[in-house]
């Protein structure tokens, strides 16, 4: 029984509001699921942090050996289209790769405007403290919020072409039909001559795929679950974390990494003043991680308004960093 308090709780937020209507949605359709972008608190950012440095998630080691190495390549390649530009940078997370890229950006002189774009207001707090030291001279103009919103309020100065970034595989987090719809999205807020880099994991031994979301050290799994640990904090709910199983799978054939919880028993969950039963076994889909062929991103930019400029590669062939031109 839940204990009824007299004072009355105080009114959610907006952002609080979304969040909410997003859960309950979310929980009671059929199958159940939940939106990945809410893993980015506080304590989400950290364990992402974790998560990039743990020796199974190959992903972050073969994206930074490309900026590492090829960030001249790649300003070059984007001089050859536009001598200057503003970049934007679509969840930029703690940008530990993309300094690379800015620091030769800066040396080409290709110009100074940067806009990290993050969900998180942690880490757009920590890049507005933190890269205008590390990077003399980069106007750091950071905007948080969801990644459309913000790309349409960063605006385009007159005459000035914009790269933007998504780095990371984010573009994982999207099914591929939901990619298409993004990818389009981002192209129609973009002129033609702008750029876009944008980073694919590509598919490879399963058994390597799935080891990157099924880590020893369980960080993957606290990453999901920290999740439920949110919404008991911000929506006044009572999960057990204890009562749910991290369930990652990979499917060779489609590409598609899914990450599951699985209610390990009968139970119901009070959420902002609702009730959610979950029967044993049942599924929660937490989160989407594509794993792309290169034929399958070059029909990706094809259809969404974009042609190929040129992919950058990691040694083993993994990861790739494509340049896609605005058509
Ligand atoms: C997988 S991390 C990648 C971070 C960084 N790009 C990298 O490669 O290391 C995804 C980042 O995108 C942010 N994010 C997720 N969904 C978002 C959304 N809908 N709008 C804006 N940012 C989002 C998260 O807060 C997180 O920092």
């Amino acid at each position: 029984m839940r204990t009824v308090t007299a004072t009355p709780a105080p009114p959610l937020s907006r952002a609080r509001q979304a969040f909410l209507r997003d859960v309950l949605e979310g929980l009671q359709a059929h199958p159940k699921r939940l939106h990945s972008k809410y893993f980015y608190d506080a304590a989400g950012d950290a364990l992402f942090q974790q998560i990039m440095h743990c020796p199974e998630y190959y992903l972050t080691r073969c994206e930074m050996e490309i900026l590492e190495r090829q960030s001249p390549a790649i300003v070059s390649a984007i001089r050859a289209v536009a001598p200057q530009a503003d970049l934007v940078e679509l969840g930029a997370g703690d940008a530990s790769k993309s300094v690379h890229l800015l620091r030769e950006w800066m040396r080409a002189g290709m110009g100074e405007r940067y806009f990290p774009i993050d969900i998180s207001s942690n880490i757009i707090r920590h890049l507005q403290e933190t890269l205008p030291e590390r990077i003399p001279g980069l106007d750091v103009q950071g905007l948080n919020g969801e990644y459309m919103d913000m790309l349409a309020k960063s605006g385009q100065a007159a005459g000035c072409a914009r790269v933007v970034m998504f780095m990371g595989s984010s573009i994982g987090n999207f099914t591929p039909e939901e990619a298409v719809g993004f990818l389009g999205e981002v192209r129609r807020q973009l002129r033609p001559g702008d750029m876009l880099l944008i980073g694919f994991d590509l598919q490879k031994n399963p058994r390597q795929v799935l080891d990157a979301y099924n880590d020893r050290q369980g960080l993957t799994r606290d990453f999901n679950l920290n999740l439920l640990t949110r919404i008991n904090r911000e929506l006044d709910a009572d999960f057990e974390r204890d009562q749910f199983l991290h369930y990652p799978t990979y499917d060779p054939s489609s590409g598609a990494c899914k990450s599951f919880l699985i209610s390990l028993r009968d139970q119901a969950v009070h959420i902002g003043g609702a009730l959610i039963r979950f029967r044993k076994d049942e599924p929660v889909f937490m989160e989407i991680s594509q794993k792309y062929t290169p034929e399958g991103i070059r029909e990706l930019a094809a259809r969404t308004g974009f042609s190929p400029i040129r992919n950058f590669t990691d040694e083993k062939g993994w990861f790739v960093d494509a340049l896609w031109l605005a058509k």
